[in-house]
Formats: C-alpha cells, sequence, structure tokens
C-alpha cells in the first residue's frame, strides 16, 4: 500500500571536484536488484507509465532534473516530486503510477527486483481498482 512507498536518502559525498553518490543492494535497496532502465529525451507534456505490477518493485531517481511520480494503491493518490540525484523512490507491487512533469533533460532511473516480463504488468486501471480497492480494515 502507499505507507510501504518512501524516499530513500542515499548517501551523498560532496566534494570540491563534483559530489557523488551511489547505491548498493541490501545497504539502500530493499530488494534484490534484477534490471535496471532509464527514461529520457521525453517530450514536454508527455506521461510515461500509466499501470502497476503484480510482483516488481522499483527504487526511482531523477538522476537528472525533475518530473513528478503519482502513486495510487487502489484507495488513495499521491504525488512524490523528483529533482535530487540522491533521493530514490520506492515503490512496491501493486501500485499503480505514471510520471508526469519532465523537466527538459531529465533523466529517470529505475532499478527493479525483476526482470522484464509484460505479464507482470497491469495495465488496466479499472482491473488495479477491482483487485487493489477493497475496504480499509
Ligand atoms: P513500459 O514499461 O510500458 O513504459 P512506461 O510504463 O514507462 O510507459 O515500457 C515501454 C516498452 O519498453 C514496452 O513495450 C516494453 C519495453 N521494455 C522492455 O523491453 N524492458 C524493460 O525493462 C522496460 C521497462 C520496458
Amino acid at each position: 500500500s502507499l505507507a510501504d512507498v518512501r524516499i530513500i536518502d542515499l548517501p551523498k559525498i560532496l566534494d570540491e571536484r563534483g559530489n557523488l553518490s551511489f547505491l548498493e543492494e541490501n545497504r539502500h535497496i530493499p530488494f534484490e536488484i534484477k534490471r535496471s532502465y532509464w527514461i529520457y529525451d521525453v517530450p514536454g507534456g508527455e506521461i510515461r507509465g500509466g499501470h502497476s505490477y503484480r510482483i516488481n518493485q522499483e527504487v526511482i531517481i531523477a538522476l537528472s532534473g525533475s518530473f513528478d511520480v503519482v502513486l495510487n494503491d487502489g484507495k488513495e493518490e499521491k504525488t512524490y516530486s523528483l529533482n535530487r540525484s540522491y533521493n530514490a523512490l520506492y515503490v512496491p507491487n501493486r501500485i499503480w503510477r505514471h510520471m508526469e512533469n519532465f523537466s527538459t533533460n531529465s533523466l529517470a532511473f529505475v532499478v527493479a527486483s525483476t526482470i522484464y516480463n509484460e505479464r507482470d504488468y497491469e495495465r488496466d486501471f479499472n482491473n488495479f481498482k477491482i483487485l487493489n480497492g477493497g475496504f480499509n480494515i
């Protein structure tokens, strides 16, 4: 659920020669990393995502520029604005997401817990709501 979403503060090594950040499996990422991908050259106004994963968990970082990640667990919605390369957004499985408001030259870097599998995608929001909307207990 949205309660499990969080910003992971990555290490930040400040240096007059330029700053450095890094991430390590287990230490900063709460899953075994099976894949990385990145989204770039997004034209102004475009929206990426618009789906959830049944199993895959992800960590999303704005390595450059900024964008918004809009998350919905079937009950409520929350928007995270990412604009620091040392802030990593943990998104568990079964969270509907889309990304919008990409700044010029922004770079979204994603580490994922599974290899790519189209069958892991839920691309129908109504189905997602039916499966995850439920009642709050
Ligand atoms: P998709 O995840 O649907 O993009 P977004 O949700 O950001 O709009 O992926 C777009 C296409 O890229 C899709 O046809 C499958 C392909 N793809 C891969 O082959 N491997 C991957 O790891 C990812 C993320 C996508």
